[in-house]
């Protein structure tokens, strides 16, 4: 694991994250002590990528499980208005709601303070190594479906900085690099915040992967004239029947591997499932600050007061996917009977 930069990082109860917002220009960590700021952190996409989140919102409900004592249910009450107010940061991916599913029980059944406290460290450490786990058989499951010197196409950053290593859609890259295998990455930069370019690039060029950046305007004739083998993206919340909400701009990505007959693939853990909603009409998108449209790193790129829509993620129906590669293998042709074949997970509702 050590090969990978850690973005979360939880020692000896301090938490400290890599703030993706200073990338590729400096590698800056923050030691995170209240929830004010481990808010702001999340909105300002400091931390980000669906599980990196989650996991990150787990070790903030543990440090604040240690930093207070009080009444045992005075205490509960308080840190459960701590879970709501994490969950409340950003609206799309389900990983966190996922997270906190698992760690409310603990405050709720918990006899005293202190058992609450070790409980909430001991599962969430647990998840944080496991979801490292994950994503190495996302990686390898990925891998089966590329030839070596296959090129294939990405959007946003689902890598080892958006989980507790290795990534999601990165995964493969980072196997077939263990492996001996040649795979060409090229990254989609990714407006309006550019995580293909700052981010993806940037840890690919740092494991010595090959990585070429285009600007998202480029997909089509980079998938003609670079003869693209596949796409693969991640996902921020996958519904019963398989459509997939991620960064914005992945929705056109897949109507392009329709248009060029080239596989279409979703890499995500089951934590990225939300088996509560019956198709992606029903997932709610962020929308977020016009200024992230209007202007490029503090600088201005169109005039003041125009009118924006800035919506942070799309929808994909399950019908453009070729595959959803999880933990537990792919899911090809992923509607509501195959994704139930494959996970063993009953729908709810
Ligand atoms: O707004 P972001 O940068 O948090 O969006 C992230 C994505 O869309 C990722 O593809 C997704 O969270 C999966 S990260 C393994």
């Amino acid at each position: 694991m050590s090969a990978f930069v850690q973005s979360i990082r939880y020692e000896d109860r301090v938490l400290t994250i890599l703030d993706q917002t200073r990338l590729p220009q400096e590698e800056h960590y923050e030691v995170i002590t209240d929830l004010a700021q481990a808010v702001e952190a999340i909105k300002q996409l400091r931390v980000r990528g669906a599980p990196a989140i989650s996991l990150f919102g787990g070790f903030v409900l543990v440090q604040e499980a240690y930093r207070f004592e009080a009444e045992l249910s005075i205490y509960k009450q308080a840190l459960l208005e701590t879970s709501a107010t994490l969950l409340a940061t950003r609206p799309t991916a389900v990983n966190l709601r996922n997270v906190l599913d698992q760690l409310n029980p603990i405050i709720q059944d918990g006899t005293s303070v202190e058992e609450i406290r070790e409980r909430l460290e001991k599962r969430t450490v647990a998840l944080y190594d496991q979801d490292a786990q994950t994503s190495r058989q996302i990686g390898i499951h990925a891998l089966e479906l590329f030839q070596s010197g296959d090129r294939i196409l990405t959007i946003c950053n689902a890598g080892s900085i958006a989980t507790a290593a290795y990534g999601t859609a990165l995964a493969p890259f980072y196997i077939a690099k263990e492996r001996g295998i040649e795979l060409s990455v090229f990254a989609s930069e990714t407006r309006p915040l550019l995580q293909g370019a700052r981010l993806t690039t940037w840890e690919l060029q740092r494991a010595g992967i090959d990585v070429t950046l285009i600007t998202d305007n480029m997909v089509a004739h980079t998938l003609k004239e670079k003869q693209i083998d596949a796409i693969i993206v991640g996902a921020d919340r996958i519904t019963r029947n398989g459509d997939t909400a991620n960064k914005i701009g992945t929705f056109q990505l897949a109507l392009l591997a329709q248009a060029f007959d080239i596989p279409f693939y979703v890499a995500a853990p089951l934590s990225t499932f939300d088996f509560s909603l019956v198709s992606g009409e029903a997932i709610e998108i962020e929308e977020r600050d016009p200024q992230e449209v209007t202007a490029i790193q503090g600088v201005a790129t169109a005039p003041a007061g125009v009118a924006v829509f800035n919506p942070a993620f799309d929808v994909t129906p399950h019908t453009l996917i070729t595959g959803i590669i999880t933990e537990l293998g792919v899911i090809t042709q992923p509607n509501e009977e195959t994704i139930e074949q494959l996970t063993g997970l009953q729908p709810l509702g």
